[in-house]
């Protein structure tokens, strides 16, 4: 069967920046860079960015393009011991496919809610209790299915299913063309209003203000690395799937920049609108700006809420920044299932049709889960094993495979081959040397903060259990097409 294309480059770069730009850019790069010094974040994140995102792109690029196979299937072309890995990105993209349209269907919510901003005054007490109800709940004690909720990610189910569906051309392209320009128009649009309201300019200041003394800790340097390989969708087997419907004759280097630099200006100009709105809301409350941030999910739900409220023309502005929360983080949930629907089409040769019904089926199952009182949490726990062990030990682990086990320069020269610029050894050196070491000092510290510290105050059994079982699984698909290939 000849491998699905995408039908022109615009439609490859509209994807690969959709899978990009997400909830990654517009709720969590904010507070990751408030969380860990301001403008003091940048250096490690612009350092994260060219040391680590650029070449990486660059690099599963030409895996993708060069081997035409969803992750899995390329990680076997190149080495056979390592088909593995692929299907434990798969795993990993699969996991937060699963949780993420739980913030879709929040945002989906929210952007009904946001016409006559329902939530009321007090938006913490709204979301927490009146729209999660959650009470004493944890990861492991869920409580029951919130219908409205479960409601709301079925709509995003349904369009990410479509979009997956209708194929690389017409479903996912197709859907990326549209939702793209959308967005962007959505955020100048917002961040034309927000950058000239009173206060504006002090929130942006306090974002962009340095805190030297934060540079030297791990903590910060492990945030803008992990920030950055889940803002860019690379190193959890996205970009090896987009990547492998590109036709032969297409510029590696010049997308992978653009895909990078796009997604990267997009996040800055997300932080500036959102601390527009902090600083506004600092200003017209009297307060200082860091009594009105709180940090993560709540920076979305709690905090811009309330920020609604003291608009001018809230029934505009509310509407448009939950729509393109919305847009963004569909947009990127296609791409997650995309990942795990084309392993499965390569791998059993179903047809798109019955791998999309078989994959979107039992994600919206498993989905329930964070539909529940205990959703948030048991998200929470999730996110936070899926990106600091899942993600960050699977880039290591590609990271030495495709540096080590086989010759850089060879691939390098590939790009080059494929690419209107010439990339240089500055690729091999970040590849081979500078982002491995960062990772492998990332992973270390994470592993024993968890061990000896943990994380929220949860039980983190589920989150070990969960790597273990997408390890297990990955390396007994592994050993079972061994076994075939050695009767075949
Ligand atoms: N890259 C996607 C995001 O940032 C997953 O949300």
């Amino acid at each position: 069967m000849k491998r699905e294309q995408w039908g022109s480059r615009v439609g490859f770069i509209m994807a690969a920046v959709g899978s990009a730009v997400g909830l990654g850019n517009i709720w969590r790069f904010p507070y990751m860079a408030y969380e860990n010094g301001g403008g003091a974040f940048f250096i490690p994140y612009l350092f994260a960015m060219i040391t680590a995102g650029i070449p990486f792109m660059i690099l599963e690029f030409s895996m993708g393009q060069r081997h035409r196979g969803s992750a899995p299937k390329t990680l076997k072309a190149i080495s056979s011991k390592f088909e593995w890995l692929g299907w434990f990105q798969v795993g990993v993209a699969a996991v937060i496919a699963i949780y993420y349209v739980a913030v879709i269907g929040w945002a989906i919510s929210y952007f009904g809610m946001s016409f006559t901003q329902s939530w009321g005054a007090d938006t913490n007490a709204y979301f927490f209790k009146s729209y999660l109800h959650l009470g004493d709940n944890s990861p492991t004690n869920l409580g029951s299915i919130q219908w409205g909720i479960a409601a709301a990610m079925l709509i995003a189910w349904a369009i990410t299913y479509s979009a997956i569906a209708g194929g690389v051309k017409a479903g996912i392209e197709r859907a990326s063309k549209i939702m793209m320009p959308v967005l962007f128009i959505m955020v100048l649009a917002l961040i034309a209003r927000m950058i000239t309201l009173p206060g504006a300019l002090e929130g942006v200041n306090y974002m962009f203000q340095p805190d030297f003394s934060k540079i030297w800790d791990v903590k910060v340097w492990a945030a803008a690395y992990g920030q950055i390989f889940f803002t860019l969708s690379i190193g959890f087997s996205i970009m090896l799937a987009y990547s492998s419907y590109l036709p032969e004759k297409s510029d590696i280097s010049n997308n992978a920049f653009m895909t990078v630099l796009l997604n990267c200006g997009f996040s800055i100009v997300s932080g500036i609108m959102i601390f527009s709105v902090l600083g506004y809301m600092a200003t017209s409350q009297g307060k200082p700006i860091t009594d009105v941030v709180s940090a993560g999910v709540g920076l979305a739900f709690v905090t811009v809420p309330e920020a609604i409220n003291l608009l001018p023309m809230p029934y505009i502005l509310g509407p448009l920044f939950f729509f393109a929360l919305v847009v963004a983080g569909l947009s990127s949930h296609i791409s997650l299932l995309e990942a795990v629907t084309s392993a499965i089409i390569d791998k059993l040769h179903w047809s798109r049709r019955k791998a999309a019904n078989v994959v979107v089926g039992v994600g919206f199952v498993l989905s329930m889960a964070f539909a529940t009182n205990g959703g948030l949490l048991l998200l929470d726990l999730v996110d936070h094993f899926a990106n600091n062990i899942g993600i960050i030990a699977s880039c290591l682990v590609e990271l030495i495979l495709m540096t080590w086990m086989m010759s850089i320069a060879e691939s390098r020269e590939y790009a080059n081959q494929h690419s209107d610029f010439h990339i240089g050894f500055w690729f091999d050196v970040c590849l081979r040397f500078i982002s491995p070491a960062i990772l492998a000092v990332i992973i270390v510290t994470k592993l024993n903060t968890l061990l000896t510290v943990g994380y929220g105050g949860y039980d983190l059994t589920l989150g070990w259990v969960m790597i273990a079982v997408l390890f297990v699984i990955g390396v007994a698909i592994n050993v079972s097409s061994k076994d075939k290939g050695v009767q075949a």
